[in-house]
């Protein structure tokens, strides 16, 4: 298996769980697990041990059809749907989320006058094809992308937008990942994505697997690679986009936008049709998840960094406006923005 083959979730063989990588784990253990409950679900998008806006949604796809082979025939509707309302509370930002069990309540409530295993079958054909969809999007986005960068060129990004937070190409990391594939020599720059280091852990692990050889910075030395030349471009994800182009993505992003500003340096964004949120009409619509103290103070360090008791304040996305995007890309092309 190619490493651009990995799905981070799918079904079980006998499509009553879904197995997933564990995230949290990477990259010392590549550790999968299986998840029935309801409970676990909502854990495994709380905790990030699944994450990634798109990998988020086609896990929640799976959910839902994976509790409805476990509800009763006759509580379907009742079930899934305080299921739904349930799995949605889970993170807030990434639209994706709300996007895939919206696509599977709508298929819920078509299906009505089918037998409940009829209703079971149209859900799992929903899943899989958000599932597979998210395939071909993320080969079209990666092809795009790819034509934005020429051979050599320093590629800066931002926490993790690859197979990991998608399936297969990933999205931000999509042309990276393709350049690979095709054996193209690029120069990727990784920041490390303080405080739960997906840069560090997932994209520099993902880049040594395809074969690239990435160089891990800390987030505050972007500027400094920018300053001395050694970076052509910024590729980052996406976890929703309001209606003006405003893009919420990985805290940190905002200030990789305004060093590329202040460089020259192109700035993409790369993300889906479905990251757009047209009920947000700017960024400030865009609900940021705020998450945890310890996630700066204590965890991944052996002990306990910061003095005991400290206030912290951990917003885990941060809204780039659209003056700072030279180009949103996604399955449909280049989208030209303003920056
Ligand atoms: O908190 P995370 O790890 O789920 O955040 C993920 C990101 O910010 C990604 O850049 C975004 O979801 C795009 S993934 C293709």
């Amino acid at each position: 298996m190619e490493y651009f083959d990995t799905d981070p979730v799918r079904l079980s063989g006998g499509k009553k769980s879904i197995i997933i990588i564990d995230q949290r784990r990477l990259p010392g253990e590549l550790v999968t697990r299986e998840i029935t409950s309801a409970k676990d679900m909502y854990d495994a998008i709380k905790t990030l041990a699944v994450r990634g806006a798109p990998c988020i949604g086609i896990f929640a796809a799976y959910c839902v059809y994976v509790r409805a082979e476990h509800t009763p025939d006759g509580e379907l509707d009742n079930e899934l749907s305080g299921f739904a309302e349930y799995l949605n509370s889970s993170r807030p930002t990434a639209v994706n989320l709300s996007w895939a069990l919206s696509q599977m309540r709508a298929v819920l409530d078509e299906s009505r006058g089918l037998t409940p295993t009829q209703r079971r079958e149209v859900l799992l054909k929903k899943a899989q094809q958000i599932h597979q969809s998210d395939i071909d999007t993320c080969e079209k986005i990666a092809e795009y992308g790819l034509g934005l960068i020429k051979e050599n060129d320093g590629v800066i990004t931002h926490c993790n937008a690859g197979a990991l937070a998608t399936s297969r190409l990933g999205t931000g990391l999509g042309p990276l990942l393709l350049a690979a594939r095709r054996g193209i020599k690029l120069r990727p720059y990784v920041d490390e994505t303080r405080p739960l280091l997906q840069g560090a852990r997932l994209t520099a692990y993902e880049l040594q697997k395809a074969g690239l050889e990435p160089t891990l910075i800390c987030d505050n030395m972007a500027a400094y690679v920018m300053s001395r030349g050694l970076v052509n471009t910024v590729f980052i994800g996406a976890d929703r986009i309001a209606a003006n182009g405003d893009t919420a993505n990985k805290i940190g992003s905002l200030s990789l936008a305004v060093n590329a500003k202040h460089f020259g340096v192109p700035f993409y964004v790369f993300a889906p049709r479905s990251t757009f949120d047209p009920k947000c009409k700017t960024g400030e619509d865009i609900p940021i998840e705020l998450r945890e103290g310890s996630e700066i103070s204590t965890l991944y360090f052996e002990r306990p960094i910061a003095p005991e008791g400290v206030r912290c304040l951990n917003p885990a996305f941060d809204v780039v406006p659209h003056e700072l995007i030279t180009a949103i890309v996604t399955e449909e092309g280049v989208l030209s923005v303003g920056g």
